[in-house]
């Protein structure tokens, strides 16, 4: 490894995750042809992958390297085949063990309407024309995560699920701090999304929010809403919203409603924040799309790496501060939308012809080439 080099270690996980991974490296083999980085991969087994090698969904050596890389690329996990494996052995035990252990409490999922596919979401244009929202999803706390849980056995016979949604102040704080100053860099807007209404949890949620809004952001406008309105709002009128801040349950299911919005899940990138890594310099990071493994269609070439490579923009963007890639990919994946390519999942009236996530892949490159070599151009006039 040369001095300055950075290191992306790569957990392609299961079902479509190798293949979209795959399109992702390709990318970064291109920034590394093109001098504008020096990326070196590694990878290494999470989910099922890595249960059928090692009997856990996530092992103690790949832990550690996690701890080193300089940031995480990260595909997808789960799948059928590992149904009846025992439940904290299941393949999404390895991804909330990652996330708990490296401390990413701040997921950010961005859901972008690009004007090429607004005919592939199932909302009408008007209303999704130019969206661009931003969910910040607390990813370390919450229901997924609260003691007690687990299944009892009662006297009466009767058994009984518990799980336990709990945050505290510093929790909230950190959280809300992120989508504070995101929304700084925004349009100066965030909803704050929870249960108040309904849970104790949420009322120290809404209280804590509004007490850091007095104290630090005044200049931002705050808007706290009900989970459960948000949901229906953001179907009824989503353009309301820029930064949308809330828990781990509510933002998992609200991120999955926005990325429809958005034409399809295939689309939608994320981006798992912690703190500086005293080993790295670097903030902890791991990138993923937020869709699934997909098992009905892996191993057939047919998924779209996009939002794996959205990742990817993302990776740069926020862990190696080079916003200048980011910028390039996606607009590259931009142009491809605009020249007709489409993967399956968004087909819409005009594009009845799908193409392999192999070819989308190489429409990509093919377009970074061609914004690269103009960009060149044009700074040597
Ligand atoms: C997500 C996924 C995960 C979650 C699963 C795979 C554990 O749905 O990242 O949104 O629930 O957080
Ligand atoms: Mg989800």
């Amino acid at each position: 490894m040369t001095n300055n080099s950075k290191s992306i270690l790569i957990l392609a996980g299961d079902g479509i995750g190798s293949e979209i991974v795959q399109q992702a490296e390709r990318v970064i083999d291109w920034v590394n042809e093109n001098n504008l980085d020096n990326l070196v991969t590694s990878t290494g087994l999470i989910g099922g992958a890595s249960y059928d090698e090692y009997g856990v969904p996530l092992a103690d050596e790949t832990l550690s390297k996690c701890h080193e890389a300089d940031a995480i690329l990260m595909g997808s996990v789960g799948g059928t085949k590992w149904d009846n494996v025992e439940y904290d052995k299941r393949p999404e035990a390895g991804l909330l063990r990652l996330r708990k252990d490296m401390e990413l409490f701040a997921n950010l999922r961005p859901a972008l309407v690009f004007d090429s596919l607004i005919d592939a979401s199932s909302l009408k244009p008007d209303i999704i024309r130019g969206l661009d929202i931003l969910i910040i999803r607390e990813l370390t706390g919450g229901v997924y995560f609260g003691e007690p849980r687990g299944i009892e056995n009662l006297e009466n016979g009767e058994r009984l699920g518990v799980n336990t949604h709990s945050y505290t102040t510093s929790e909230i704080h950190r959280i809300s701090k992120i989508g504070f100053d995101m929304a700084r860099k925004r349009s100066g807007r965030v909803h704050s999304c929870e249960k108040a209404n309904v849970m104790e949890a949420g009322k120290l949620w809404r209280e804590e929010v509004t007490a850091l809004h007095m104290a630090e952001y005044s200049d931002i406008e705050l808007t706290h809403m009900y989970a459960d309105n948000c949901a229906m709002q953001l179907l009824r009128d989503p353009k309301q919203f820029d930064v949308i801040l809330t828990d781990n349950l509510f933002g998992d299911i609200l991120s999955d409603e926005a990325s429809m919005l958005t034409g399809s899940l295939g689309m939608l990138p994320s981006a798992s924040l912690g703190v500086e890594n005293p080993k790295t310099g670097y903030i902890k990071a791991v990138y993923e799309p937020v869709h699934g493994s997909a098992p009905d269609i892996a191993g057939q070439n047919k998924a779209n790496p996009l939002a794996t490579i959205l990742s990817l923009a993302m990776l740069f963007r926020y862990s190696f501060n080079s916003g200048d890639i980011a910028d390039i990919i996606e607009q590259a994946v931009s142009n491809v939308l605009k020249n007709g390519y489409r993967t399956a999942d968004i087909l819409d009236k005009d594009n009845l012809n799908s193409i392999s996530t192999t070819e989308m892949g190489n429409a990509v490159i093919k377009e970074l080439t061609i914004l690269h070599g103009s960009h060149n151009g044009s700074c040597n006039e």
